[in-house]
């Protein structure tokens, strides 16, 4: 098991039974956090997802967890960050045993096909050159089977992957940990260090899938990501780039 190094103490955590959203709590407060200052909660009222999506959140059911970091370097740096919180994420799960965990460009966790966790990070307005980040992070570990809890596509939860789900405390402490240290690291050599391993947790490596923007669909063999994060697409027409933003991947 990899050793864990705390290299600065963390930062406060602030805990909620309920809350608006993690991510707005802490998007509210930018001026008076300090980097890795975290947001906990039991359940969400407003929690939100990628491409101004809901995040279905039933009290206990997730791990719903936001992190500061300001980011010296500025709005520029931060390219490709969520893919390097990603690995961070299915690492911390690995290290307390679940295994299997996949990554889905550009913010998926996956487990078996279906959606594990989800990632959204959000920046608020730079003070000076650097710019102010909240990684939010919305992870399933058992969610209810009543009716009511409306989610648009199949989920996973971690129970499915180890029925003895580990106390919550150590999942959301060891999270933070792995990224506070993803976070240094990116800080100090970008993206870069996470590509190899990125790529080798690539749920669609190698397999042919459909690239949805707007109203234009693409098809194509999915290829890893490149330095920058970008989605490399193999087509007819030879390999293509793809950088975020309003893009979704679907099994081709
Ligand atoms: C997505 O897959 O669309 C990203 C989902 C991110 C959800 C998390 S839950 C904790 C944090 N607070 C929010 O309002 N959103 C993120």
């Amino acid at each position: 098991q990899q050793q864990l190094q705390v290299l600065a103490p963390m930062a406060p955590v602030h805990c909620f039974p309920i809350i608006g959203s993690t991510n707005q709590f802490l998007l509210d407060r930018v001026s008076t956090l300090t980097s890795g200052e975290c947001c906990l909660a039991e359940s969400q009222t407003a929690g939100r997802g990628r491409r101004g999506k809901p995040w279905v959140s039933p009290f206990g059911c997730q791990l719903l967890l936001s992190m500061y970091w300001r980011l010296e370097q500025g709005m520029a740096a931060a390219m490709g960050l969520s893919l390097a919180v990603g690995v961070a994420v299915v690492q911390a799960l690995t290290s307390l045993g679940y295994p299997g965990v996949e990554l889905k460009w550009p913010n998926d966790l996956y487990y078996q096909g279906r959606k594990l966790a989800g990632i959204l990070v959000e920046m608020s307005g730079s003070a000076g050159a650097s710019c102010n980040l909240v990684i939010g992070v919305g992870l399933n570990l058992a969610m209810p089977q009543q009716e009511g809890v409306r989610i648009d596509q199949a989920w996973a939860e971690l129970r499915h992957i180890n029925p003895e789900l580990v106390d919550r405390n150590q999942l959301a402490a060891r999270t933070m940990i792995y990224l506070q240290q993803a976070m240094q690291t990116f800080e100090q050599s970008g993206l870069t260090s996470f590509v190899a391993a990125w790529n080798q947790l690539d749920h669609f490596a190698g397999r042919p899938v459909r690239l949805l923007m707007g109203d234009q669909e693409i098809r194509g063999v999915a290829r890893g990501i490149d330095d920058r994060g970008a989605l490399r697409l193999e087509t007819d027409e030879g390999i293509k780039y793809y950088l975020g933003g309003e893009i979704s991947l679907r099994r081709g």
